[in-house]
């Protein structure tokens, strides 16, 4: 079993070092709140005597800036920091620099689960940096959940998360705004729950309303053929949704921001093609 010291122990970086010791890791903790360690060490980790103290840190703050702060100005040489933490991929590739600056190797990672689904099935985690370094730890990582190595870049782990909690953020808003709707009409967030699992279950699947496919197929071809179904068409259908939404007294902000991109595209002269083409539209802001 290997040594690891977790950096951060916030909901996240205390549910990693648990999971750590549960698979039989000898571990240390460190945070800035030297506190939040007392029910790790009570569990049988070690108090580490600084942020630095291990040869494999694996840490998850709320920053970047936050891994410097305690880092400090400590020597990192054969250390490898694999940081879960949330960040800009710029600000990835910087602090992959800086830890290589300070002699060590920074592997980056974005994590697809909250505290309770670490180390759980289903569980895993986008990692980017070198992979011979990642290799040699990823039995190690593996205990928080699958390893999914994604390139040398270090921002790219952070770019696979954001993109994902793009769509996770902005199809669950949808959600709400749509349960806000029919609330107002009376029906309960129950009576609408089937169809909306219907409709997220169908999104992602390889039917006529499969559209994350359907899209992804269209954007690799770069053509969006509109056929029976143009954003004209969807663009128009939105607007009426909009205004029933404003009629029914729910705020509007998320979809009149939609309306206005589909609006756009169909500006630009492509309200004959399919809703794909709005993509054209958000790469040229
Ligand atoms: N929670 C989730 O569901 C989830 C899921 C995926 C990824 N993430 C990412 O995981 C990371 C950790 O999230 P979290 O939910 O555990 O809590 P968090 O509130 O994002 O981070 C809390 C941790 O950051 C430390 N911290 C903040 N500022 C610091 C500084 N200047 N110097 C040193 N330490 C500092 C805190 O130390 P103190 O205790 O001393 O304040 C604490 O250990 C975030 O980047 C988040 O985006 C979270």
């Amino acid at each position: 079993m290997s040594e690891v010291t977790v950096v951060g122990l916030g909901p996240m970086g205390a549910k990693m070092a648990e999971t750590f010791l549960a698979a039989g890791h000898q571990v240390k903790v460190w945070n800035r709140t030297a506190s939040k360690a007392d029910p790790l060490v009570a569990q049988g980790a070690g108090r580490a005597a600084s942020a630095a103290d291990g040869d494999l840190l694996v840490v998850s703050q709320i920053s970047y800036q936050a891994m410097y702060d305690s880092l400090g100005d400590a020597g990192l040489d054969g250390k490898v920091v694999v940081n879960l933490s949330s960040g800009a991929p710029d600000e990835l590739r910087e602090a992959a620099r800086w830890v290589a600056e300070r002699g060590g190797t920074l592997i980056t990672a974005g994590i697809m689960v909250p505290p309770p689904g670490i180390g759980q099935p289903g569980a895993y985690s986008f990692y980017s940096g070198p992979e011979d370094v990642l290799d040699r730890h990823r039995a190690t990582l593996e205990a928080l959940g699958g390893v999914t190595y994604v390139g040398t870049d270090a921002g790219l782990a952070m770019m696979y998360y954001q993109s994902l909690l793009l769509i996770f953020w902005s199809s669950l808003t949808s959600h709400m705004h749509a349960m806000a709707l029919m609330g107002t009409a009376g029906v309960s967030p129950m009576e609408f729950l089937p169809f909306a699992r219907e409709t997220f279950s169908q999104l992602g699947g390889d039917g006529p309303m499969g559209y994350a496919k359907i899209l992804a197929e269209e954007t690799a071809a770069g053509a969006h053929p509109g056929g029976e179904n143009s954003l004209h068409m969807q663009a128009v259908g939105l607007g009426h949704a909009v205004e029933a939404l404003a009629a029914a007294g729910v705020e509007t902000t998320v979809p009149e921001a939609l309306l206005r991109l589909f609006e756009r595209a169909d500006a630009e002269g492509r309200g004959g093609e399919g809703l794909g083409t709005v993509i054209e539209s958000i790469k040229k802001p």
